[in-house]
This record gives structure tokens, sequence and C-alpha cells, in this order.
């Protein structure tokens, strides 16, 4: 596996690949990896000739008070992970190699409608940082297809709404989300949560098997949102929100009928913030 961190060097050793007729799968991470971003390069591995991964902990994804000063780096363990698991290249760019205006002033990609409910409502311009990181992503490595957690689903529908609309000629590839023995959703910001609230962290999981059994049985759907915000706040979450919404584009869902669901759940335990979903 190479590592790089200037575009040029990147341009020069993906220009090797296409000129060799290969496929080039993209995995964008924010570094830390875990058995879930394995998961992603796994899945990468088995649909492209070749693997690039990149690290980057993108700035303009934080909000003003979010963690991104403390945001776990690791890059000496995640190149020894990735070497293991089959990634051919590492591109790790500095902050002015994506950023070469500062992340103030950068030329910004949004999604409208989609960035601005859910987690967008909770962290607003987050999602405005994530598709203007990914299209300069995107155009760096210019793959023929990228990988991205099904855990971050409205990150994922945002991804392929860029993509279509920016005529962007790669294919978005949803990885099932990677669970703990418990429920758990693998996730960086596990690691910040303290024994009791580690404990308590898989309800998550478990609110959304009910909702799903809920949806299942016929149940209106804002009583099974409103049971399940109440439940979780009942055990200590602090909830962002807890909403059945369509799994296509997640506008509201009315009535269940025949269409595809998808359960979402945002919740705080002290400052921690976890999100998960289910499809339904
Ligand atoms: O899902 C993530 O880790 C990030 O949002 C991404 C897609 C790498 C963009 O920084």
């Amino acid at each position: 596996m190479q590592t790089v961190i200037a575009l040029g060097e990147l341009r020069l050793v993906l220009g090797g690949f296409r000129a060799a007729g290969q496929r080039i799968a993209l995995v964008p991470t924010m570094g830390n990896l875990h058995a879930g971003h394995y998961a992603l390069v796994e899945l990468a591995r088995s649909r492209a000739d070749r693997v690039v991964v990149s690290v980057f902990v993108n700035p303009t994804q934080f909000g003003p008070n979010e963690d991104f000063a403390r945001y776990p780096r690791s890059l000496d363990a995640d190149a020894e992970g990735l070497r293991a698991h089959g990634c051919d290249l590492l591109f790790a760019p500095a902050a002015d190699t994506l950023y070469p205006y500062g992340s103030a002033d950068t030329v910004s990609v949004q999604v409208p409608g989609l960035s601005d409910q859910l987690c967008g409502q909770a962290r607003p311009g987050h999602f405005t940082g994530v598709t203007t990181v990914v299209t300069k992503l995107f155009n760096a490595v210019q793959p023929d297809l990228a990988i991205f957690g099904q855990k971050d689903y409205q990150q994922l529908l945002l991804v392929r709404r860029l993509v279509a609309d920016l005529c962007l000629p790669i294919e978005i590839v949803m990885a099932p989300t990677v669970r703990e023995a418990d429920g758990l959703a693998l996730s960086s910001r596990n690691q910040y949560l303290g024994p009791e609230q580690r404990a308590l962290a898989p309800a998550l999981y478990q609110c959304l098997l009910w909702m799903r059994a809920q949806v299942a049985a016929g149940q209106p759907l804002a009583e099974v949102e409103a049971k399940a915000r109440a439940d979780l706040t009942a055990r200590g979450f602090a909830v962002d929100y807890a909403a059945l919404r369509r799994a296509d584009d997640l506008s509201p869902a009315g009535i269940a009928g025949n269409q595809a669901l998808v359960g979402l759940l945002a919740a705080r335990l002290g400052t921690t913030r976890l999100i998960d979903n289910l499809l339904v």
C-alpha cells in the first residue's frame, strides 16, 4: 500500500491504475478506523480493481462547539489496518490541499432541502461541509465507485443526490451497518462513552427494532415516533429526533402503505451524539 499526501502524486498513481484499465473505488473516511470502516474497504475490494481510502478530518463539517479539535486522529494505526485489509492507496491530504483558500473561504457545494432536516437541523452547516469535501475528494480521485456506510443514511442520500445533480459518473454503493454483538452501531464516537453510557447505548438499536415491528403491525407512524422518543428520553437519552421517513428521499411518510421506510434516531448521551437507522 502506498500513502500519498499531495494531489500531484495522487494523480500520478491513479493515472497508472487507469492506464492499466483498472476500476477504482474510493472509501472516504475521517480516519480513526474501526471494523465498520474495514467492512467498507472489503466491499470496495470486491467491487473494484483498486481501492483508495481517504483519511481527512474535515473541518467544515464540524460546528463551532463540536469535537473537531478532539476528534481522534490515528493515521499510523489506520495505515497499518488499511494495509491489512487490502487498501492499495491511502490518500491523507493536509487541510490546505483540500482547502487551498482556507476552509472559511472555500467554494461550497450544497444540496438544498435534504441538508436542512434531521441531522442537518441539529447540526447547521454540517452537510454542506460533507458534500463540499466529498465533491473535492471525488474530483481529486475521480473514482468509478464510492462506498458509504448505511449508518450515515442521510449522508448517503445526500451524496447520491449530489452525484446525480452534478452529473458525476460515480456509482454510490451503500454498505450495511456493522454492529457490536449487543447491537450498537460501530462509530468512532463510541469511544467517548463512559461505561454506564456504553451499557445504555444499544437501546437505540432496540428502539429501531421496536419501531420496525410497530410499523409492520400497522401502528400509526406518528404514534410510533412519539413513543420511541418518550422511551429513549425515559432511559436518559436527550433525543434530537425519532423519525420514520420514506427511505428514498427522507420525505415525511404520512401513512406506511407499501412504501419503503427508514427509521432514524439521533440522541445524545452526555456530550456524545449517536445516530442509527434501520430500513423498515
Ligand atoms: O462519513 C464520514 O466519515 C465523513 O462524513 C466523510 C464522508 C468522510 C466526509 O468527511
